[in-house]
């Protein structure tokens, strides 16, 4: 996949290219990510960028000229309809979903915006879809593209490597993760449930799939609702019920 991250501050992207599991990608060759400097298209001698609201307020807006100019470019290097994700508060929310859908795409284009945002005809001419990370307010695009290329980069085949996998991820079944343990058996006094060390597999991948369907009850009971469970998860669910009833009397 070949993504072009549009930013006044390029450098930020250095945490994706240069640390992990992204990084890792880049070198493997299953990401290919540029950012392009949007100081490059600004106006005048001083490289202007923005500009005061129309119809007063606080704040700068940014000048639509410089983003259509700057998109341009780069949809004559990529494709005419390389799509462009604009990150903003304002977006639609991105689901772990969604996270899948973008990773099938050939390409993206991401714009971050700084300050009160974009001058709406900019993003009415690149045809830019809005996109959020959460309900919040960062104070530019750029964290917020590299959370979503970062989401992006763990589903492509071979990014996590042989041992891990994105299928177990939180959300990937609409359900949070399970619990996990690590040596040593014993952390002050706390020992690793039982069954982990068994070695009935059976009963460890029953274990960990009763965990989370509980944990989702318990942390996300809006996940839930929107699940079907199978038989076998409702009779989890009801044993973690009955084993928290239990927990919470004692
Ligand atoms: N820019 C500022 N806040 C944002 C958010 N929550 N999601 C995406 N982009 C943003």
């Amino acid at each position: 996949m070949q993504i072009r991250a549009i930013t006044i501050f390029p450098s930020m992207f250095d945490a994706l290219t240069e640390f992990g599991i992204t990084r890792r990608a880049i070198e493997n060759d299953l990401l290919e990510f540029g950012t392009v400097d949007l100081r490059e298209y600004g106006q005048g001698t001083h490289r202007q960028l923005d500009d005061r609201p129309f119809g007063g307020g606080p704040g700068m807006v940014m000048l639509a000229e410089p983003v259509i100019d700057c998109v341009a470019d780069l949809r004559q290097k990529m494709r005419q309809d390389t799509p462009v994700i604009y990150m903003s508060p304002q977006g639609r929310r991105i689901t772990q979903d969604d996270v899948c859908r973008f990773a099938e795409l050939p390409d993206m284009i991401i714009l971050c915006g700084r300050y009160e945002g974009i001058d709406q005809r900019a993003l009415d001419i690149i045809c830019a879809e809005e996109w959020s990370i959460g309900d919040y307010v960062l104070t530019g695009g750029e964290l917020a593209a590299m959370v979503l290329i970062d989401t992006i980069v763990r589903q492509f085949p071979g990014a996590l490597g042989n041992e891990q996998s994105s299928e177990c991820d939180s959300f990937s079944n609409g359900l949070l993760d399970c619990v996990h343990y690590t040596r040593p058996r014993t952390v002050q006094g706390l020992s690793v449930p039982s069954v982990l060390i068994s070695g009935d597999h059976e009963a460890i991948n029953y274990w960990r799939m009763k965990q989370s369907v509980g944990r989702t009850w318990l942390r996300r009971p809006d996940l839930l609702d929107r699940l079907d469970l199978n038989d076998e998860q409702r009779r989890a669910l009801s044993e973690f019920q009955t084993d928290h009833q239990h927990q919470r009397k004692t």
